[in-house]
């Protein structure tokens, strides 16, 4: 039997909310989800300045150019960290990340270890470079399933893009590594037989 109130009859019940709020950090997880946040926009702006000494360290050009491209992608990855505090209502700002300033730190000591111009201050240079990609790999991964878990697919496709070139980022490290830079440093002699 047809309800003939149906259609006609405004119900004063406020619908349930279906859009969320911004992330404002209530929640602990949210808060916990800002904190990443912070911590890997610290990081990203850090590895701007930490590249371009890791480019000039480089061996080999292949390297140098590796670097050099992923630096504008860091640069971009700042850009959209931006994006994703501001659709999330916050500014930006930046957590120190300790974990990222120790893979720096290691970077450094590896240059400062290896003599200039070697192979195997490339080798160095590519483990310290992909250690740097897995954190970032490792914390862009949580946060896009956080950002979908908390129904922010709008701040889960910007941090998808950036996941998705560290990965690249990485498979080409290997890449350089495995196919090239390894085997040379292999038959490089060390500093006191030259
Ligand atoms: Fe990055």
């Amino acid at each position: 039997m047809p309800n003939a109130k149906s259609g006609t009859a405004k119900s004063k019940a406020k619908k349930p909310s279906i859009k969320r709020e911004p992330v404002r950090g209530h929640s602990q997880l949210e808060k916990y989800f800002m904190d990443s946040l912070k911590d890997i926009y610290w990081a990203e702006k850090a590895l701007t300045k930490a590249l371009p000494k890791m480019q000039e360290a480089a061996t080999t050009e292949e390297l140098q150019s590796a670097i050099e491209a992923h630096l504008t992608q860091t640069e971009e990855h700042v850009n959209r960290l931006e994006q994703v505090f501001e659709i999330l209502g916050e500014k930006p700002q930046a957590k120190k990340c300790d974990a990222m300033e120790g893979l720096i730190k290691e970077g450094d000591s590896i240059v400062e270890e290896t003599e200039e111009g070697s192979m195997t201050r490339d080798v160095g240079i590519i483990m310290a470079a992909q250690k740097v990609e897995h954190y970032e790999i490792a914390t862009y991964g949580g946060l896009v399933q956080l950002a979908i878990t908390m129904g922010r697919d709008d701040a889960a496709k910007i941090l998808a893009a950036t996941l998705e070139e560290e990965k690249q980022t990485d498979a080409d490290l290997s890449e350089i590594a495995e196919n090239d830079i390894n085997w040379e440093a292999e038959q490089e002699g060390s500093s006191e037989e030259e």
